[in-house]
C-alpha cells in the first residue's frame, strides 16, 4: 500500500490526468472534481467489473438506467423529504456552521454520537462545553435538521408546486420500476435490480478529496426477496461485497465491517464495509436491510399494487430489499491508494508506480519505438494493430528509461520496444510493469497473450 497522503494523491490526480478541480479556470466550486482521460478510463473499468460480478456472474440479476429527476412523491414516500438530514448548529460569535455528530467526533473521538439523538447531542455540547474550533467560544444555537436533498425548479415559474430534487440516492429508480423489471424480465422472487448512477447530496461538510462531494457515483444493488429469506441475504451481501473488494485488488487487512447502530429512516439492519485510508477507516460500502418498508410506502402514496404474487405458496406479499451499494468514487480512491507505490529501484533512483490490477488499467500496452527514425512506421502498425483490441498508447519521446517510467506510474501493465529485431523478424520486447523482466515475442503473438492477462476473473 502507498504512503501517499491524500495531498499526494490530489497532486498525482492532476499531474497525470486522473483528476481536475471542478471548473479550475473559474477559481473552482467546492468540492467538485471533474474526472480526466485517465480518470474516466479507471472509472468505467470499475463500472465493468461491478457488472461483471453483479450483473453478468448472477442469476436473476438485471441492471436499470433510470432517471435522475422523478416525481416528487417519490421523495415523500421513501422518506426522503421528512428524514434525510445532517443536524447543523451554527456558532453565534463566528457564525461558523458545524454538523453537531462532527463537532462532538472532533471535540472527544471516543463518544459515538452517531448513536445519540439531537437531544442528547445538544446536552453533550452544552454540559461538556464543546468550543467552536474556528473562534474557541461555546455559544451556539439549537441544532436544526437540514435536509440533504438538492431541489430544484421544474418549468417557469418558481412555486413550490413546481419543486423537484437531484436523486440523493439510485435505489428509488429501481423500487418504482420493480413492477416493470418483473414483469418483462419474467422472473421471480428472489431477484435483482442494479444500476450505475449519479446521486446528489448538499453535504454541508464535503472533504477528503473526492471522498464526500455534493455530487457522486453509486453502484446500488438491490435484491428482492421473501421476508424470512431477509437475514440470511443481508449476511451473504455484506461477504459479497469484501469478495467484489477483492476481485478489483483492494487487500482484506484494509476492510472492516461497521455495523451501525443508528439506523437511515428505511433500515432494519445496516452494515458498511469501510477501508483504510490515509486519514483513517472511511465508509465505500453499505449492506441494508430495508424490509417493505419503500414498497410499501410506494403502494401507499401511488395507490398503486406493488404486491408480488407467489405462484409456489399461492400467497401475495410485499416483497423485502436488501441493498448493497457502493460509492464509486470512494473506491476509485481506494484502488489508488492501493496500488500506488514508490519504490526503489537497485541503481538508488525511484519510481512511482501504480500496481493496479491489469483489468482497471487505464491504457494496457504501451508501444516505444526505440528509434524514431528507423523503427516508428513498425511500431505505428503494431500500435493500429492492438488498439482494435484493448487500449494502446504510443510514445516516442524521450528516452526508453523515461517512457518506461511514464507508463509504470499510470498503471500500465505491458510496454513493447520495437527495434531492428522487429523491423526485420517482427519480434518485439515485452516489458511487466511489475517485475520489469522483459520477454520477446512474435507480434502476431501479441494480442492473445495480453488479452489473456487483462481478463477480469472470479477466483
Ligand atoms: N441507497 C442507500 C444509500 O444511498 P448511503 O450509505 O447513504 O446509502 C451509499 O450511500 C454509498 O454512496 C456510500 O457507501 C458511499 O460509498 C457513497 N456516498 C455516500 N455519500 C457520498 C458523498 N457525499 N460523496 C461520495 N460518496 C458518497
Amino acid at each position: 500500500m502507498s504512503k501517499f497522503t491524500m495531498d499526494d494523491m490530489v497532486g498525482y490526480c492532476n499531474q497525470y490526468g486522473f483528476i481536475f478541480q471542478g471548473s479550475e479556470i473559474y477559481g473552482g466550486l467546492a468540492n467538485t472534481w471533474d474526472y480526466g482521460p485517465l480518470g474516466t478510463r479507471l472509472k468505467n473499468n470499475i463500472k465493468d467489473a461491478w457488472r461483471y460480478f453483479f450483473i453478468q456472474n448472477r442469476d436473476n440479476s438485471f441492471e436499470l438506467d433510470s432517471d435522475i429527476l422523478m416525481n416528487p412523491t417519490v421523495w415523500k414516500a421513501s422518506g426522503h423529504l421528512a428524514s434525510f438530514s445532517d443536524p447543523l448548529l451554527d456558532c453565534k460569535e463566528c457564525k461558523s456552521r458545524y454538523r453537531a455528530d462532527n463537532l462532538i467526533g472532533e471535540f472527544n473521538s471516543e463518544v459515538d454520537a452517531d448513536a445519540m439523538t439531537t437531544d442528547e447531542m445538544m446536552s453533550y455540547i452544552r454540559n461538556n462545553n464543546v468550543c467552536c474550533p474556528k473562534c474557541g467560544a461555546s455559544n451556539f444555537t439549537d441544532i436544526r435538521q437540514f435536509n440533504l436533498m438538492f431541489a430544484t425548479q421544474r418549468g417557469v415559474t418558481s412555486d413550490s408546486a413546481n419543486t423537484i430534487y437531484l436523486r440523493p440516492e439510485n435505489a428509488q429508480g429501481e423500487y418504482v420500476n420493480y413492477m416493470n423489471v418483473l414483469r418483462t424480465m419474467r422472473t421471480k422472487l428472489p431477484f435483482s435490480i442494479g444500476q450505475i448512477g449519479k446521486a446528489f447530496r448538499n453535504e454541508i461538510t464535503p472533504g477528503n478529496f473526492t471522498f464526500r462531494t455534493v455530487e457522486f457515483e453509486q453502484m446500488e444493488f438491490q435484491t428482492f426477496c421473501k421476508a424470512g429469506d431477509d437475514d440470511n441475504l443481508y449476511e451473504y451481501f455484506k461477504e459479497y461485497g469484501i469478495k467484489f473488494f477483492q476481485l478489483v485488488g483492494l487487500d482484506k487487512s484494509r476492510l472492516r465491517f461497521h455495523d451501525h447502530e443508528k439506523l437511515a429512516h428505511y433500515a432494519k439492519q445496516a452494515c458498511d464495509i469501510e477501508y483504510l485510508f490515509p486519514f483513517g477507516w472511511g465508509e465505500i460500502n453499505g449492506t441494508h436491510n430495508r424490509t417493505d418498508f419503500d414498497l410499501k410506502n410506494h403502494c401507499e402514496y401511488s395507490g398503486k399494487k406493488l404486491d408480488y404474487f407467489d405462484a409456489a405458496t399461492n400467497e401475495r406479499y410485499i416483497p423485502y430489499i436488501i441493498e448493497s451499494t457502493y460509492g464509486l468514487d470512494r473506491l476509485f480512491l481506494a484502488i489508488l491508494f492501493e496500488s500506488l507505490e514508490k519504490e526503489e529501484l537497485k541503481d538508488g533512483e525511484t519510481r512511482d508506480v501504480l500496481k493496479i490490477l491489469p483489468a482497471l488499467a487505464p491504457i494496457k500496452l504501451n508501444v516505444l519505438p526505440i528509434s524514431k527514425k528507423y523503427h516508428a512506421e513498425k511500431a505505428m502498425e503494431i500500435y493500429n494493430m492492438t488498439r482494435k483490441y484493448f487500449m494502446t498508447s504510443y510514445d516516442d519521446t524521450g528516452s526508453i528509461g523515461k517512457r518506461y517510467r511514464r507508463g509504470d506510474a499510470i498503471g500500465t501493465p505491458f510496454a513493447i520496444s520495437v527495434d531492428d529485431q522487429t523491423v526485420e523478424n517482427n519480434i518485439v520486447t515485452l516489458r511487466d510493469r511489475d517485475t520489469m523482466q522483459q520477454i520477446t515475442l512474435k507480434v502476431d503473438e501479441l494480442v492473445e497473450y495480453i488479452s489473456e492477462r487483462i481478463k477480469l476473473e472470479i477466483k
